[in-house]
């Protein structure tokens, strides 16, 4: 079911729960809820109430779905939890199973409505506290409720749904036709926190402080005093992680940092820098480009590349990791005991977020990340892992990351593919052409920043593609490589859309890489969404 957490006390101070009927419209709520400072985890309908109860909720919310309660097979939710007295608020599909589970009647009106909509109210509800008469609303649906469930009333509606909300004050059950967590719903966080704070009795107490309090607690009970490696890659997760175990574990805590040679500019000396210099943390710095370009000598398959580079990365970290754990994991004793890998044990961090735990199937410990991070340990390096992010979102894990006093540079870094640049150069990798890549990729970071757009973008980067083209430069003829430009907008990477970056930004860029990166003379810019293309090259 849920992920292993907190305690969650006695009944009525666990999570609140979000029931998952499909999309993705549950994380949505979920984030909606913490943002109100109240802790939420999402759970599978399949969940029984038995199991739902074991968390002690404050509140259930069955959230939205892409089906119809109509159709056969239809997900579903145990009718006990209607029981339980816990709090309950269905939005959208979640509303319109509540109604049909107690009795109620869900229609194909054949009249759906989708996007703003006008929401009238018919009566009276503690869920819409001084909302004007003539609220906007953001709907989704093709069925509509056409009878309230006995015990029930009605409490608004909109040209095509007759009972857009609807609630049973005894039992404290509640539902929304619309969507509160979308932002074009203009009441919809006041709805959430009136659900929250006025119904279900939840105090707003999950804050950024209260999660790095209860994860370093939960870091210093899980280790003890064993020995604990994080392998750090520059990026965000792993960054606020280290810095969090740092935190609770100090010393214990040594850092392994592989430098490829495929790093985006300053991105080792400002690993260095913070975790070093700022944190005084024990930091291993591998400068083991030369192994990653002899190992990448006239590759030019992608795949081949990232396996290659993956390897690589396995292999270095590992005869790091041997080394460090022998020498601090088990150290030779005096009587020949220790000082082999054997008896070693330890503990590695590992920045798994909620979103990989939720997609993971949840429940059973996250399986370590494949690809590049450290995916295929050796079984006589007898770690467990640490993931003191597993309970956050993204945005979570950058405001704890600020709170911790990491640099905004690396909090609010955009995401990085683990092979580096090389998935961003066609063709072969070499050390020239990675020197190349870097030197316009630095320029195009440093412009978005000064326009004020590096965090509204999702990714934003320069490709070096695997051609040359001719150009004139003062007298002479020029024989070069093209520069790439992409960024896109995305929320998770699944589907993007190519930016629509302002003309000046375009010619600043172009001049600058021309006139400044050697072995480039001309800048190309990638207007391809995602689909059909993907966000990176490789
Ligand atoms: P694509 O190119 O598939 O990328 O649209 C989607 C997102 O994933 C990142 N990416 C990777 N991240 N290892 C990673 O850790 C990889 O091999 C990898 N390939 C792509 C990419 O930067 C984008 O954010």
């Amino acid at each position: 079911m849920s992920p292993d957490t907190t305690d969650a006390g006695e009944p009525g101070e666990g999570p609140v729960l979000v029931v998952d009927f499909g999309a993705q419209y549950a994380q949505l709520i979920a984030r909606r809820v913490r943002e109100a400072h109240v802790y939420s985890e999402i759970v599978p309908h399949s969940a029984n109430a038995s199991e739902l109860m074991a968390r002690h909720p404050s509140g259930i919310i069955l959230s939205g779905g892409p089906k119809s309660v109509n159709e056969t097979p239809a997900p579903t939710i145990d009718p006990a939890i209607y029981d339980t007295g816990v709090p309950i608020l269905g939005i959208c599909y979640g509303a319109q199973l509540l109604t049909q589970q107690l009795g109620g009647e869900v229609s194909r009106t054949g009249r759906g409505e989708y996007g703003r909509t006008p929401l009238t109210l018919t009566g009276r509800s503690p869920l819409f506290v001084d909302w004007p008469e003539d609220a906007e609303v953001w709907m989704s649906h093709g069925d509509a409720i056409t009878r309230v469930p006995d015990g029930f009333v009605a409490t608004a509606s909109s040209p095509d749904a007759p009972v857009a909300a609807l609630h049973d004050g005894e039992r404290a059950i509640y539902g929304v036709q619309f969507h509160p967590e979308v932002v074009h719903t203009e009441r919809g966080r006041d709805l959430l926190e009136r659900f929250l704070y006025d119904v279900c009795h939840c105090p707003p107490s999950w804050t950024h402080t209260s999660i790095i309090e209860s994860q370093v607690q939960a870091v210093r009970a899980q280790v003890g005093s064993s020995p604990v490696l994080c392998a750090l890659s520059g990026g965000v997760d792993s960054a606020v992680a280290a810095a969090l175990v740092h935190k609770a574990i100090g010393d214990q805590l040594t850092c392994v940092y592989v430098d490829t040679g495929l790093m985006r500019a300053n991105e080792s000396e400002q690993v260095e820098e913070t975790f070093r210099r700022q944190f005084h943390i024990d930091l291993v710095h591998v400068k083991a480009a030369d192994r990653f370009f002899e190992g990448l000598s006239g590759v030019t398959d992608p795949e081949t590349k990232r396996k290659v580079i993956g390897e690589l990365f396995i292999r270095i970290f590992e005869e790091v990791a041997r080394d460090l754990v022998i020498e601090k994991f088990s150290p030779a004793g005096e009587d020949g005991a220790g000082g082999n890998v054997e008896e070693a044990a330890g503990y590695l961090v590992q920045g798994t977020l909620y979103p990989d735990v939720i997609e993971s199937g949840s429940g059973s410990a996250a399986t370590i990340k494949s690809h590049h991070n450290v995916g295929g340990l050796p079984e006589d390096l007898a770690f467990d892992l640490v993931e003191p992010l597993r309970l956050l979102f993204k945005d979570e894990v950058r405001a704890v990351g600020e709170e911790l006093g990491l640099p905004h540079e690396i909090v609010w870094r955009q995401p990085f593919p683990g092979p580096g640049l090389a998935v961003r150069i066609v063709g072969e990798v070499t050390s020239e052409r990675a020197e190349i890549l870097r030197a316009a990729d630095a320029i195009v970071v440093e412009e978005v920043r000064r326009a004020g757009l590096y965090r509204d973008l999702w990714q934003s980067f320069a490709v070096l593609p695997a051609v040359r083209t001719v150009g004139v430069m003062g007298d002479g003829r020029t024989y070069a490589y093209p520069i790439v430009i992409r960024a896109v907008s995305s929320d998770d990477a699944m589907t993007a859309d190519w930016a629509r970056l302002p003309y000046d930004l375009l010619e600043r860029l172009s001049s600058r890489i021309i006139n400044e990166v050697e072995g480039v003379n001309r800048v190309a810019l990638d207007i391809t969404s995602k689909p059909p293309g993907t966000i990176e090259w490789e």
